[in-house]
């Protein structure tokens, strides 16, 4: 199974340009539907670069906020993003926080992620108050995200032995709201519900969209950087040609599945 803790250990920046185009909307979207008040105190559980935890300050201040992440360069990119927040490195599995310390305890593209998602959640459950909320989301890889399913349909068209196993429809658990609502219950929470939350990233042109992909960042950007330069050229060209070949500024909407629970 490909090691997806070393798919985020990149420069941020390279993130911010990729997925996490898409995090301060999505975070925005979340700290909504996970209905984050003032005066209540939050945890962004693999918070990468910080983009929830800056929505999260934005509703209950910088000194109620904390995140944690294991990719030391998303730690070091999330402190400087929203200085005061808590930000430590540290894993999902394991949370360095007592029994009950939050309120609201989130986490935005992670649970697919984790090596044992069970486990992560049962953490989330553990510092989060009796009566308060756990959410998290991820993307609809197979569907409404529109950039990883495009990438993953061209590059299987272009080589369907190597790409097939590996798109990210197939590869990603908790990718639909059943499987998502199941984590969730099966934590112990209560009240479960899962919605779409979808948001949009623009780009200046297509190369603007395509940059990050040959860095090797997340699943997409391993597969890209896998190929040598004629592949790469081919699956660049069928990305295009599946998004129209766009000319200059485009936008592309992407939705996620959150789950709201309560403890
Ligand atoms: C797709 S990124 C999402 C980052 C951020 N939440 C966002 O929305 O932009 C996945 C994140 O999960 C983190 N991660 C990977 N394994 C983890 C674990 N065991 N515990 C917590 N976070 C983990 C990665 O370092 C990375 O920051």
């Amino acid at each position: 199974m490909a090691d997806h803790g070393a798919m985020f250990t990149g420069p941020a920046e390279v993130y911010d340009r990729f997925v996490g185009r898409y995090s301060p909307r999505l975070g925005r979207a979340m700290v909504e539907a996970a209905r984050v008040r003032p005066g209540r105190r939050a945890l962004d559980i693999g918070c990468g670069s910080g983009a929830l935890v800056g929505a999260l300050a934005d509703v209950v201040g910088v000194e109620n906020v904390a995140g944690v992440d294991p990719s030391e360069p998303f730690v070091e990119a999330a402190r400087a993003r929203v200085p005061g927040a808590s930000i430590l490195v540290g894993s999902a599995e394991s949370l360095p926080f007592e029994d009950g310390e939050f309120d609201s305890t989130l986490s935005q593209l992670v649970v697919n992620f984790l090596p044992d998602p069970a486990l992560g959640l049962r953490e989330m459950c553990r510092v989060t108050r009796e009566g308060g909320v756990v959410a998290g989301c991820v993307w609809d890889y197979g569907g409404g995200m529109t950039m990883l399913r495009t990438f993953w349909e061209a590059a299987a068209d272009l080589n369907p032995e190597r790409a097939t196993p590996e798109m990210e429809s197939h590869t990603m658990r908790f990718a639909t709201p059943d499987e998502l609502a199941g984590l969730w219950r099966s934590s112990g929470l209560v009240d479960v519900e899962v919605s779409p939350l979808v948001v949009e990233a623009s780009y200046e042109d297509f190369d603007d969209l395509w940059a990050p992909f040959p860095t090797g960042v997340g699943p997409a950007g391993a597969y890209a950087a896998s190929l040598d330069t004629d592949a790469q050229v081919a699956l660049r060209d069928e990305f295009a040609r599946r998004l129209g070949d766009p000319d200059g500024r485009f936008t592309l909407s992407a939705r996620a599945w959150c789950a709201v629970g309560r403890r």
